[in-house]
């Protein structure tokens, strides 16, 4: 299938797309009325764009999976950390599509094989999907996963049948990848067809690891003309990164004579906490409080985070707090209606980690909130 022609880039034509996800996916007020009173918010529910396949990543894969199978691919290679949601649902689509799975994961101790694979979340779908898994240490992408990565496709080159290995970029942003949320952009523009201008939300905040899906968001909304701000939350890295990754793309899509990075995109970088995949309990029991108060699950390491960051730019705005590490999006949110893109990532939370903060007893059951909770008079 062809893009969409909402979108006003003729580069679309020949861009093929695998049609994987559920999709559109449900963009909803109903849980989110219950976030905070001071704006409304709205979610574009990308969590639930498949099951194996959920989140984000599955939007990016539509497009990167087209080309694997136009270049003539019967394996497909993703990297990423040992729960990384992209690895997993690059496997999973690359099976839904008739390709063999491989991947190529970072641990902390390799040596330890198995144990240090894992057997919860993500790692578990992998074991059950029967990835071939190849670990390494925490090496960087360019000069340690993907060598890792070229050796394989050789070997399976090698090894005849005329096998072909499709290499995926890390977390799949890159230039094939980006336009499943250029894409996104356009789906979320024919939702809000027939909603007033009044109503149609002013501000999106995203979770943003890679960059692939705020670059294609900032960029959509930019060439649609729509005029809404984009914030993506980090959950690692900076702001120069994010706009230098965003650049790379408009540059890719051959825009940068029309616009660039830093007009188009606001990076919020308060809210990475401890650093990426790591969580406290102080960050685990406000996420907890969300999921009683409205019944919206996040993940630790990337939606945890978007909506922390999100609900911390409300907060810090209407409390007149600094404004250093809250970028664009600390000016002027209250009663406006924002969107957070809810980009998945539940499986990752299976990781265990959760589990014991919960366990240890520093974050509330539900059973000890409703006893803590005043009775009516
Ligand atoms: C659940 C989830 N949300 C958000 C992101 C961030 O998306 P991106 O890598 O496109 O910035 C990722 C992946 O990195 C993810 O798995």
């Amino acid at each position: 299938m062809t893009p969409t022609p909402l979108l006003p880039l003729d580069l679309g034509a020949s861009l093929q797309r695998a049609l994987l996800g559920y999709l559109p996916s449900a963009q909803s007020e109903d849980e989110a009325q219950r976030l905070a009173a001071s704006v409304r918010w709205s979610i574009k529910h990308d969590d639930m764009s498949g099951s194996m396949l959920g989140g984000n990543k599955v939007r990016k894969l539509e497009f990167e999976l087209a080309v694997a199978l136009q270049q003539g691919a019967t394996d497909v290679i993703a990297c990423g950390g040992v729960q990384s949601n992209y690895a997993r649902a690059a496997c999973a689509a690359a099976m839904q599509c008739g390709l063999r799975p491989h991947a190529v994961l970072r641990a902390d101790d390799p040596s330890q094989g198995d144990e240090a694979f894992g057997w919860h979340g993500n790692a578990l779908l992998h074991r059950m999907m029967g990835t071939n898994v190849r670990l390494t240490g925490r090496v960087p992408f360019k000069t340690g996963l993907l060598p890792v990565m070229e050796e394989l496709a050789a070997s399976i080159a090698a090894g005849g049948g005329g096998r072909k290995a499709h290499i995926l970029p890390v977390g799949g942003s890159g230039a094939d990848g980006v336009w499943g949320y250029l894409e996104a952009w356009a789906e979320l523009e024919a939702q809000l067809r027939d909603v007033s201008s009044s109503d149609r939300p002013s501000d999106v905040f995203v979770a943003t690891g890679s960059g692939g899906t705020a670059a294609g968001l900032a960029i959509a909304n930019a060439l649609t003309g729509s005029r809404m701000r984009i914030h993506a939350v980090c959950v690692c890295d900076d702001a120069a990164y994010f706009l230098g990754h965003c650049d790379e793309m408009i540059e890719a899509l051959g825009l940068e004579s029309s616009m660039d990075a830093a007009s188009i995109l606001s990076v919020v970088e308060g809210f990475k906490g401890s650093g990426y995949g790591r969580t406290t309990a102080e960050d685990l029991r406000a996420m907890h409080g969300i999921a009683l108060e409205s019944g919206v699950l996040l993940d630790a390491t990337y939606t945890g985070k978007g909506m922390l960051g999100a609900l911390g730019c409300t907060a810090a705005a209407l409390a007149g707090r600094d404004a250093a590490s809250f970028g664009e999006a600390f000016h002027g949110l209250q009663g406006r209606h924002c969107l957070f893109w809810h980009t998945g990532g539940l499986f990752g939370a299976m990781d265990g980690m959760l589990s014991e903060l919960m366990r240890s007893g520093e974050v509330p059951t539900a059973a000890a909130v409703e006893a803590a909770a005043p009775t009516s008079p």
